[in-house]
């Protein structure tokens, strides 16, 4: 009966720091623009999403067995890629939109959840590896989201993180970036949207990561020289970018 009383103490806890799930402004409303907006996200998306891949498929030791969750899974850019080489995917993302397009691929080991933290409870101890690529920035206090995603991977388990510095938003054309919001126009009327967006140090990614318990952390800057970005991707920025761009946090965390 005793043995009972920690488990039910911990579930009680965390269900208390779920009543408080705060979405930032401006992200349900952007990311349910019509599938056509993102596929004209232009040139730096692709450019990032690149480096990205090739770092995480780097560091990932991906087995058959794997239960993997896609964490703010978007259009499941990874759920796609990791779904033929592992034993299940959970995509969540809290935006309709992006999941529906996901589902009519109609993958059979993927299980699709319209929803955000407050989901993990369902998952104590269950995944082998998180991915969470290009979403930390749209939480203002991550550390209750790290901590739910640390409840849900087994031990030993690995959490991958990616997320955007300012250095491919700051200087881009069309692009404002305010303290803590990037405002963007949307295409269809050329509305402007501001969206929540809290770009990070790599210490800061560190910091969050550590604070939250992860035994092993490792975070990297992805960088690219500027004399070799695109011609589309240099052809975006107001001012000629030189030197070496950090481009992106990267982090590997273990349980
Ligand atoms: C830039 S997209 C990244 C999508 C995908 N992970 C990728 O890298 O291709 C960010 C995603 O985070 C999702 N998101 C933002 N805040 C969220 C929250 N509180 N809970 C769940 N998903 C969230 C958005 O709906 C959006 O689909």
């Amino acid at each position: 009966m005793l043995s009972v009383i920690p488990e039910v103490a911990e579930r009680l806890i965390i269900a208390l720091i779920l009543t408080n799930i705060m979405v930032g402004k401006g992200i349900k409303e952007y990311f349910n623009l019509p599938e056509e907006y993102f596929s004209h996200r232009g040139p730096t998306v692709d450019l990032i999403e690149e480096l990205e891949e090739k770092w995480f498929l780097n560091n990932i030791k991906i087995n058959r067995q794997d239960v993997v969750l896609d964490f703010a899974c978007g259009l499941g850019r990874w759920t796609k890629k990791l779904s033929p080489r592992v034993r299940k995917v959970y995509s969540i993302d809290i935006s309709p939109k992006p999941l529906s397009s996901l589902k009519k691929q109609k993958l059979e080991n993927i299980k699709i959840i319209i929803g955000s933290d407050e989901k993990l409870i369902h998952f104590k101890e269950y995944f082998d590896k998180i991915i969470f690529a290009q979403g930390l920035e749209f939480y203002s206090s991550p550390i209750t989201l790290l901590k739910k995603l640390r409840y849900s991977l087994k031990q030993g388990g690995e959490l991958f993180i990616s997320t955007w510095t300012p250095v491919l938003i700051k200087d881009i054309r069309g692009l404002k970036l305010e303290k803590d919001y990037v405002i963007v126009p949307r295409l269809i009327d050329n509305k402007k949207i501001e969206v929540f967006c809290k770009l990070r140090t790599k210490n800061e990614v560190k910091n969050l990561l550590q604070k939250t318990g992860y035994k092993k952390v490792q975070v990297e800057f992805l960088s690219i020289d500027a004399k070799s970005l695109p011609m589309k991707v240099k052809k975006l920025f107001t001012k000629k970018p030189s030197g070496r761009l950090n481009v992106l946090v990267i982090a590997k965390a273990i349980k």
